[in-house]
Formats: structure tokens, C-alpha cells, sequence
């Protein structure tokens, strides 16, 4: 299966990206939440790097992730700085709930996980019937230029003196037609010198042209975008942006 997001991918993305860690989203997200009025979502939740700080923010967000181990590092997170958000295993292409959310948010590019383009466009509409009336979806886009230079590597991350986690990523193709790029992601874990254990899992990604995911958008019955560059409010995207954010009303 890919993007699985196992037990040491879940363990690396926790030691890389913990609780709190902004790359500048956490505030651009909690600014554009700010006078929200009603329930917001985030699917693919992760760890909580971004919904425990909003609902520190006071905001109602609830969340769900695919990975039961990315679910049980976020409800460990969330217990120890006393709170209690609803969280669900499911995935974009199939969540369900009862309630319409105010918002929906997706940041950290977890959208470019759905690499199927006519999936993307279901989720899309799934997004929508799952917002109230004006309700706003929001979400953020790697640039190409990001995804198609693949070249792989070896990161490590320290545990305590003599224990380490290593993430060796092998790119396997880019596929320029369906726009996706695919590699193989070995997790290791060494104690010792000695190898603990491995996990190997395929990830992929899809990218999207900033014009195409605007007028998919407007396709399934959003309007009112706005297109924002590194997560500034006033900053448009240019050849050189960063991250791309999109912020989009369901249309009745
Ligand atoms: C990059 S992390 C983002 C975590 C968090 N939103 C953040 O900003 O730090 C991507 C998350 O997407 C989840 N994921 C992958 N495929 C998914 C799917 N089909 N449905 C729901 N979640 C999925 C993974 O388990 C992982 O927790």
C-alpha cells in the first residue's frame, strides 16, 4: 500500500516535524481561521502538528489520518496538554460525517498524497458536500518544481547517544503524463550499531499546476479563490514561491 505511514514513518515525522513546528502554516492557517464560526476539519491529521496548536487558538477542529499510528501519536500529544479532539481513522478518498464544518484544512501538501486525478477530484467534491453553505476549504500545494527534482538522500534523526532513526529515500520514476512522482522510503531504526528494525513503503506524490487545481476548483462548485505564496495573505505565486495555498467557498 502507499503512503502508508507506518511505525517508524509516524516515529520520523514526529521527531522531524513535532507538535507546534511551523513553517510559517500553522499561522497562516490559524490567521485565515481566526473568525470562523462553526466546526473545521482536518483530514489527514497526522501527529497534530497543526491542529493542537488551533485548538489551543480555542477553535473546534477535529481530525481523521489513514494511519493508526500517526492517530495514536496524535491522541498522545493531545492527552498530554490536556485535550481531547475528536479523531477518526479514515481516509479522503471515503471519510464520512453526519456535521457540515465551517472549514475544511489540508496543509502540509497532504492533498498531492491522492496521485489519482479522477480520486482528487472525488475528494474534492467529497470536501465540498461536507462543508456548510459559504464553508471554506483551504490547503496547501507543493510548487512542481519541488516534486519533479527528486534526486533521494539519507536523513538521521537522534533518539539518545547510541540510538538513531535513518529515512533513505530511492526515487523510482516520475511519470510526467499523470504528473506523479514515485520513490521507495526505507525507515531504520539502530541501537547500538546494531539494526533494530526496517520499513520499507512506496510513496507517491501527484503535482498540480496552480491554474489546473483553480479551475478543478471552480468544477466542483467552489468559488470566491484566492491563491497565496508561503503562506502570506498578500503574497501571489510566482516562479520562485515557495508553498501554494488555496482558499476556496463552497458555492451553493
Ligand atoms: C504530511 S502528513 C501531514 C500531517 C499534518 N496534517 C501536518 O500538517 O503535519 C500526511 C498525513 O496524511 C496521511 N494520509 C496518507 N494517505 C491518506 C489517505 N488516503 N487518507 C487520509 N490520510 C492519509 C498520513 O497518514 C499522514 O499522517
Amino acid at each position: 500500500m502507499e503512503n502508508r505511514y507506518g511505525t517508524l514513518a509516524s516515529w520520523v515525522y514526529d521527531l522531524d516535524k513535532p507538535i507546534g513546528r511551523s513553517f510559517g502554516d500553522i499561522e497562516f492557517y490559524a490567521q485565515r481561521l481566526r473568525d470562523c464560526r462553526g466546526p473545521i476539519l482536518e483530514p489527514a491529521v497526522g501527529n497534530g502538528r497543526v491542529l493542537l496548536p488551533l485548538l489551543q487558538e480555542g477553535l473546534e477542529v477535529l481530525g481523521f489520518d489513514a494511519s493508526e499510528e500517526m492517530l495514536e501519536r496524535c491522541d498522545a500529544h493531545a492527552r498530554h496538554l490536556g485535550l481531547s479532539p475528536s479523531l477518526s481513522r479514515q481516509r479522503f478518498e471515503s471519510f464520512a460525517y453526519e456535521q457540515r464544518f465551517a472549514a475544511i484544512v489540508v496543509p502540509a501538501g497532504s492533498f498531492q498524497l491522492i496521485t489519482d486525478f479522477a480520486q482528487a477530484r472525488a475528494v474534492l467534491r467529497r470536501f465540498r458536500e461536507h462543508l456548510l453553505a459559504d464553508g471554506r476549504l483551504i490547503l496547501d500545494l507543493d510548487p512542481c518544481g519541488a516534486l519533479i527534482r527528486n534526486e533521494g538522500g539519507i536523513r538521521s534523526w537522534m533518539v539518545s547517544d547510541d540510538e538513531w532513526l535513518t529515512l533513505t529515500e530511492q526515487p523510482l520514476e516520475t511519470d510526467f503524463v499523470n504528473q506523479t512522482r514515485h520513490s521507495y522510503l526505507r525507515y531504520e531504526h539502530w541501537r547500538q550499531g546494531r539494526l533494530v528494525s526496517a520499513e520499507l513503503e512506496r510513496f507517491s506524490l501527484r503535482w498540480w499546476g496552480v491554474a489546473e487545481f483553480e479551475l478543478l476548483l471552480r468544477q466542483e462548485g467552489f468559488g470566491d479563490i484566492r491563491v497565496f505564496a508561503d503562506y502570506q495573505p498578500d503574497q501571489a505565486p510566482t516562479k520562485d514561491s515557495g508553498m501554494i495555498g488555496f482558499e476556496a467557498r463552497r458555492f451553493a
